[in-house]
């Protein structure tokens, strides 16, 4: 969407707050142990009690209120009764409506223990391409700059992009235009940002390979066994100088 009142930015980040506040929660509550539909039940609770609705659950009637992947599954994690082991790498994506306004967020951390060297190597490059791309962002200039600014940083730290994974438009629903924003450059992409326009950046990144194939579930993104993949999200707005991030924890 494209925001064109106080009331469209107090509404959307009051759902990013939200989803923002339930990723926190949930990372807090994690442990070995623990299933990912235990997990997801908090997640759920925390959501209604905050008023908001499950955007997964709304938009594509999924499994779950929110999507929890473990080490080689890299993104739509079903909650299931998958049981986390201390060091998993875990990744939890929140996405939820509140009062009509998506808030989209997700982020990875590894449960019970201290993250291995390439562990927490690939957490922060995955942190840094987010955050780097999100100074990419301002009206008038092009949206490929994401996808240049991922692929920069993936290179750099020497971890591949998935492909097949990417950033969105976001808003009144959960994908909107612009639709798919890659983690690579395509130079035939003209699309440009403008004043406004809420999207997410939210590049994912991997030890395996660059596209993610789906698990007979029909939801689970996976790569192949003994890989980690990382994910950190933001939904923002776009201004002619920083861009406002909405999803921000409080
Ligand atoms: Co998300
Ligand atoms: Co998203």
């Amino acid at each position: 969407m494209t925001i064109d009142s106080d009331s469209d930015l107090q509404g959307l980040l009051a759902a990013g707050r939200v989803v923002a506040n339930c990723l926190v929660h949930m990372q807090e509550q994690a442990q070995p142990g623990m299933t990912t539909a235990e997990l997801d039940a908090i997640g759920a609770a925390f959501l209604k009690r905050h008023g908001a609705e499950s955007a997964p659950i709304k938009a594509y009637a999924f499994p779950g209120a929110t999507c929890i992947s473990v080490n080689e599954e890299v993104a739509h994690g079903v909650p299931g009764r998958r049981v986390f082991r201390a060091g998993d790498l875990v990744n939890i994506d929140v996405s939820a409506y509140l009062n009509g306004y998506v808030g989209d967020t997700g982020g990875s951390f590894v449960v019970g223990a201290d993250p291995t060297e390439l562990q927490a190597r690939l957490c922060a490059a995955a942190r840094r391409a987010r955050d780097e791309a999100i100074l990419e962002v301002r009206a008038g200039r092009e949206i490929r700059l994401i996808g240049r600014t991922v692929e920069q940083v993936a290179r750099e730290s020497g971890f591949a992009v998935i492909r097949n994974l990417g950033s969105h438009g976001v808003g009144r629903s959960l994908h909107e235009d612009p639709q798919f924003i890659p983690g690579y450059e395509d130079r035939s992409d003209r699309r440009r940002f403008h004043e406004g326009m809420v999207l997410t950046v939210e590049p994912f990144l991997t030890t395996g390979k660059t596209v993610a194939r789906e698990a007979s579930d029909g939801w689970t993104l996976m790569n192949h066994r003994g890989t980690f993949s990382a994910q950190y999200e933001h939904t923002l707005i776009v201004t002619h100088g920083e861009p406002i991030i909405t999803t921000l924890p409080s």
